[in-house]
């Protein structure tokens, strides 16, 4: 199996990742589905929406700098880094993630599509505001401030620009990822349930464009069954496997 997929991706013409939360949960980095009651006995379904945020902001915020304080510690883990390496062989042309975290970012993937938002940027509720917390060295401030965030340009309540439940997905990263995938001939789709849409079209659009599913999961998930090899391992672990075969191979 392995061998099956280092041939199809040193093969690949234009190969492409898709990832979600089971690619970091090896860097302690709780998986979406896996993570009910970690927070105050909270669901993240209860949390992450516009409603909550609507009626509770002082909650949601708090869940957020909580969520943020444990993802800043967290590192890349051997998947992360594998797939910025498969960049810079030139293997793979992009990798798109559900995922907020920041991990790809940190490993060095230079092309990378974030369908979700980013933990680390935040957005004002009114007016065009944005800011990267990790750039503008805010994030310390933010962190230790338990009052609601304001925006610094008219004075509006603040919010992470994360996409929450029922929430369309920001316009030109979902034309970029399906633009990506139509072109893709193989995806590599890594530690995701495939169960969240408009992202789980992803590998589908891939499939139906003729091209070939990897996937890396320790379950199966939505998108096992249209997966051409699914190999059934944490993500660290096939990852390096992988990469070891690729290397043996080109
Ligand atoms: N290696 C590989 N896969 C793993 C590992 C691991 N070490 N640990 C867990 N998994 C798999 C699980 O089997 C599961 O299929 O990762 C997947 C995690 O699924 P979810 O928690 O549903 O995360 P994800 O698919 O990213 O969720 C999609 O839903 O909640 C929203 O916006 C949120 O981006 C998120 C989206
Ligand atoms: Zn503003």
């Amino acid at each position: 199996m392995i061998e099956e997929a280092a041939k199809l991706l040193a093969r690949s013409r234009f190969a492409i990742a898709f990832t979600g939360a089971g690619i970091s949960a090896e860097s302690g980095v709780p998986t979406f589905r896996g993570f009910n009651g970690l927070w105050k006995k909270h669901r993240p379904e209860e949390l992450a929406t516009p409603e909550a945020f609507r009626k509770d902001p002082y909650l949601v915020w708090e869940f957020y700098r909580w969520r943020m304080d444990l993802i800043r510690k967290a590192k890349p883990n051997r998947a992360h880094y594998a797939l910025a390496e498969l960049e810079s062989m030139g293997i793979l042309k992009a990798v798109i993630t559900q995922n907020v975290d920041d991990l790809h970012r940190e490993a060095g993937t230079g092309n990378l599509i974030e369908l979700h938002g980013n933990i680390f940027q935040v957005k004002c509720t009114s007016c065009g505001y944005g800011e990267y917390l990790k750039e503008s060295g805010r994030l310390e401030e933010f962190l230790a401030q338990s009052n609601l965030p304001q925006c610094p340009d008219c004075g509006s309540l603040l919010r992470p620009d994360v996409v929450w439940f029922g929430e369309p997905l920001p316009r030109s990263a979902l034309n970029e990822a399906f633009r990506l995938a139509e072109r893709a001939d193989v995806v590599l789709v890594i530690g995701t349930s495939g169960v969240v849409y408009p992202a789980a079209y992803i590998p589908q659009i891939v499939k139906e464009t003729g091209g070939r599913i990897i996937e890396i999961n320790t379950e199966e998930s939505g998108i096992t069954p249209i997966a051409d090899v699914f190999l059934r391992c944490p993500a660290g672990e096939a990852m390096e496997k992988l990469m070891t075969r690729i290397k043996g191979l080109i």
